[in-house]
Parts: C-alpha cells; sequence; structure tokens
C-alpha cells in the first residue's frame, strides 16, 4: 500500500514559504503519497497518517503548549514530540553547553529578573521564538535593552552579539536521516536592511549556497552527536536538523541554533538531489515504524 504522509504547515504559509513546494512531488518519486495540512486543522487527518512531518508550523509560537499537545497527540511525528518539546525552546543551548559542545554564550533571564549585561554589543531573544521575530541586538543602551526584555513575556535569551554574522554570516549545514546533504549561509538579521514577510510570521533571509568549512562541518558533526547524546536518540532518528554556526572572536565555531522543530531547509539553495535524499530520509523513517 503507498504510505500517506501530511507535511504539517500553518492556516497563513499552507504550503510552506515555498521552500518545500517541491517535497511532494520529490515523495512521490519514491512511493509516498504527501500533501499539506496545517497543524491545528481539525480535520487534518494526522492520526490517520503513516508519518506527519512538522515543516512550517512557524505560528506555534506564541501557543507553544497547544501546539507540543498536538505533537503528543499524533501517533507517528517526525522529528518526535519530544524532540519538539526539547528544541522549541532556546534553553536546549544550555543543556548542549554543558556537554563541552562550543555554543555562543547564552544566559537565561527569566521574567522579573536583571541580568548581568555582556560587554560590547549583544542580542536579547525570546527563548521560545522563531523567523527573528522578537530578537533586538544593543549596544550600550541598557534602558532599551531593559524595556525589551520586559516587553517579551516568557523567558528569554541574552547573548554578546558575534560580529561574524555582520561579514561572513551564518552557516547553516542540514542533515536528513543523521547525514550531512548540504549547506547555506544566511547573511545578518538583526541589520537596518531586515523585512518581515508579508505573513508577518519571519524576517526575509538573504541565503546562498556554499561548500563549508572543514572546522564548520567537524563542529556540525559535533553538534549532532552531542544532541543525539542529550535526546538519548540516535541521529538517525532525527528526519531533519539543521545546525546554525557562527564564528566567535577568535574565528572558533560556535552554536547558534540547532533547528529540529521547524527549520527551513534551503532547498531552493541547493541543487534537486537535497530533495531527494529528503525523500529518501522519509522512507528510512516509514520503514522503521
Ligand atoms: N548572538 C547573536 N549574534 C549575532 N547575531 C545574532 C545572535 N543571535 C541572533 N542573531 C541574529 O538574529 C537571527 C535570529 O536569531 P536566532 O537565534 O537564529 O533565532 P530564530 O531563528 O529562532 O528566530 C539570527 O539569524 C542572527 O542573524
Ligand atoms: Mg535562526
Amino acid at each position: 500500500m503507498t504510505p500517506r504522509v501530511l507535511l504539517a504547515s500553518c492556516r497563513e504559509l499552507p504550503e510552506s514559504d515555498g521552500d518545500d513546494t517541491s517535497l511532494p512531488e520529490a515523495l512521490a518519486e519514491v512511493g509516498v503519497d504527501a500533501s499539506w495540512a496545517a497543524w491545528d486543522d481539525p480535520d487534518g487527518g494526522f492520526a490517520r497518517a503513516d508519518l506527519v512531518v512538522v515543516r512550517s508550523t512557524w505560528d506555534y509560537v506564541d501557543r507553544r503548549d497547544e501546539f507540543l499537545a498536538w505533537c503528543a497527540a499524533v501517533p507517528a511525528l517526525a522529528n518526535p514530540a519530544s524532540v519538539i518539546e526539547w528544541n522549541t525552546d532556546k534553553s536546549y543551548l544550555v543543556d548542549l553547553a554543558a556537554t563541552g559542545l562550543d555554543v555562543v554564550p547564552t544566559e537565561l533571564v527569566h521574567p522579573g529578573r536583571s541580568p548581568v549585561w555582556p560587554v560590547g554589543p549583544f542580542v536579547v531573544k525570546p527563548a521560545v521564538g522563531a523567523g527573528s521575530r522578537g530578537a533586538a541586538r544593543f549596544d550600550g543602551d541598557l534602558d532599551a535593552a531593559r524595556a525589551h526584555l520586559d516587553a517579551l513575556t516568557g523567558v528569554a535569551v541574552l547573548q554578546p552579539y558575534q560580529r561574524a554574522v555582520d561579514t561572513e554570516g551564518e552557516t547553516a549545514l542540514v542533515f536528513l536521516g543523521g547525514v550531512y546533504s548540504h549547506a547555506f549561509v544566511k547573511g545578518p538579521m538583526l541589520s537596518e536592511s531586515a523585512v518581515v514577510d508579508g505573513s508577518g510570521l519571519f524576517v526575509e533571509e538573504r541565503l546562498r549556497p556554499v561548500d563549508p568549512a572543514r572546522d564548520l562541518r567537524r563542529a556540525a558533526e559535533d553538534a549532532m552527536d552531542a544532541a543525539a547524546g542529550v535526546l538519548g536518540l540516535h541521529r538517525s532518528d532525527l528526519l531533519y536538523a539543521r545546525v546554525d554556526l557562527v564564528r566567535g572572536g577568535e574565528g572558533e565555531p560556535l552554536l547558534l541554533e540547532l533547528e529540529l522543530a521547524e527549520p527551513s531547509l534551503g532547498f531552493r539553495q541547493t541543487d534537486g538531489t537535497a530533495r531527494q535524499r529528503f525523500a529518501s530520509a522519509v522512507r528510512g523513517a516509514l520503514a522503521r515504524r
């Protein structure tokens, strides 16, 4: 029988932001019947699907509890609900740093608490956030930073601003079924030229494909192993992962984000073989069930 896969999106962007548009076709090529459904559509048919793949569900940010309850109720979800719960709160960066992984220095600020402000430019952003929304850069104006912190209702993340983002950008390395697939570079998102998409769900990204430097490849592999260790999973249990790296002050690779919930995978920035690898990874996930 032809397996049925649902790609979970949101109502504002029912078939993703365009990056994933070719996935149903790539899946059809390997005998998988795939279609889109908004995660909060009660008629989505998620309980009957052989696999539900979380993709462009970006509106969960303002109702994460509801989203996590939905994840837990879907019988066959990729990535697994426990992974999504861990990964949709940037506190996971602290867990990864505790394993010895090189992570952008991250302080969690609980509501009402006063942080130790970093010296030099820094970033304040929500622990539960996506698409750069709610992320802001400050340089010395602590009153403005305090006001921004107070406006973020939940836990906030405070990090020194990594200046290499302005020159080299951020490198995103994509893993499919736990195996490295491709990479792309993303320009700075907190600069004055940043533009929010018409949907209001994400800041428009300036992306280009890249063959990443060896130290970035290595750091991304380390991040994958560290995450699998923390989660108690095998890497291949992760249908997709995106490791976002920046260079620190000494040029060393630092983890900015490990995206296991709903990252753009940059299919438009790479050749058609990445879609084939995605389709193959879906077949692998179906075979293991
Ligand atoms: N510590 C930082 N140093 C430099 N740029 C940052 C930093 N934190 C965030 N940014 C910028 O803000 C963007 C969004 O932040 P990020 O942590 O990736 O959250 P999300 O993508 O989940 O919204 C990044 O792509 C980057 O351009
Ligand atoms: Mg990001």
